[in-house]
């Protein structure tokens, strides 16, 4: 890193608590962000298909017999397997959008047809663990004064490749992340310029203090292989439960260059817009919660 500590202020931490998210552009160099774009290319070319379970994803959508419905299940389970197991693992993900219809092969170059890579990048990859756990980001993780114990986990490489990337509907990272007391922070780190046209963020200011977490993601509970949403109630230091509904003009369009941080609440109403642009948009990201949390 081109700086060993940022100096995280008061300000900062005031406006990341009024409006839930926060923007740093520079807080690492372009050529920085270059020398970690190329390392995710790296990344991209040499991951192997072999025993990738992209192969399931051809079974389901296409007919609706029985055949194809145990196919589409079993495509559930393997898939589920293999995103829990991504935990501890650098695993590759794959575009809904990037495999044919009709016989399941890819249509784009596995380069191009990969959104994400994750969820152990900040343990597995030396380039990423470096980035992950400089002095410059535990600035900031300790300038934020939310953390006693400072958990980092769920490290992803998020690609939006151009005409392929898809679009993330709005969402609080905390129903993800949950715990109790809520804690999840998002680091975000644009590798590339973010634009409107290639899906930059998008978030509703202020969200995370009117809608609470009411839905939480869990392993199943009858013990299969998955993940399931239950509800949950708002807890005491949140506001109270919300049936508001935002609108697009509600969402602020986070238009940043390479080299830029973007903090995020776990609480704060976020989303992406698809990228329809032909220049691609890379990210990295990783949350931290309290250790001491349930
Ligand atoms: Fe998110």
């Amino acid at each position: 890193m081109s700086s060993p500590v940022f100096e995280f202020t008061a300000d900062h931490k005031e406006q990341f608590l009024r409006d839930g998210y926060l923007i740093l552009p520079g807080f690492f160099s372009t050529s920085e962000a270059a020398a970690l774009k190329q390392h995710a290319d790296v990344l991209l070319r040499d991951f192997s298909l072999d025993g990738h379970p992209l192969t399931r994803f051809v079974a389901g959508d296409t007919l609706g017999d029985a055949d194809s419905a145990t196919a589409a299940i079993e495509s559930k389970r393997v898939n589920d397997a293999y995103f829990l197991d991504s935990a501890t693992k650098v695993s590759y993900f794959f575009e809904q959008g990037a495999f044919d219809s009709q016989t399941g092969a890819l249509t784009v170059p596995k380069e191009r047809a990969v959104n994400k890579v994750g969820h152990a990048l900040h343990e597995l990859d030396q380039v990423f663990k470096e980035f992950t756990f400089a002095p410059r980001v535990l600035s900031v993780v300790n300038g934020l004064g939310l953390f006693e114990d400072p958990r980092c986990l769920q490290s992803m490489l998020i690609f939006k490749h151009p005409r392929i990337g898809g679009s993330v509907p709005g969402h609080q990272d905390s129903t993800f992340l949950y715990t109790n007391p809520l804690s999840a922070v998002g680091l975000w780190f644009a590798l590339e310029d973010c634009t409107k046209t290639n899906g930059c963020l998008e978030f509703v200011p202020g969200s995370h203090k009117v809608k609470p977490i009411t839905t939480r993601m869990i392993r199943k509970r009858d013990g299969s292989v998955g993940t399931e949403f239950v509800e949950v109630e708002p807890q005491p230091n949140e506001p109270p439960a919300s049936d508001v509904v935002y609108e697009d003009k509600d969402y602020v369009v986070a238009e940043v260059p390479a080299g830029t941080l973007v903090l995020i609440h776990g609480s704060i109403v976020h989303r992406s817009a698809p990228n329809l642009s032909d220049k691609s948009r890379y990210i990295y990201t990783f949350h931290m919660i309290e250790g001491a949390a349930e």
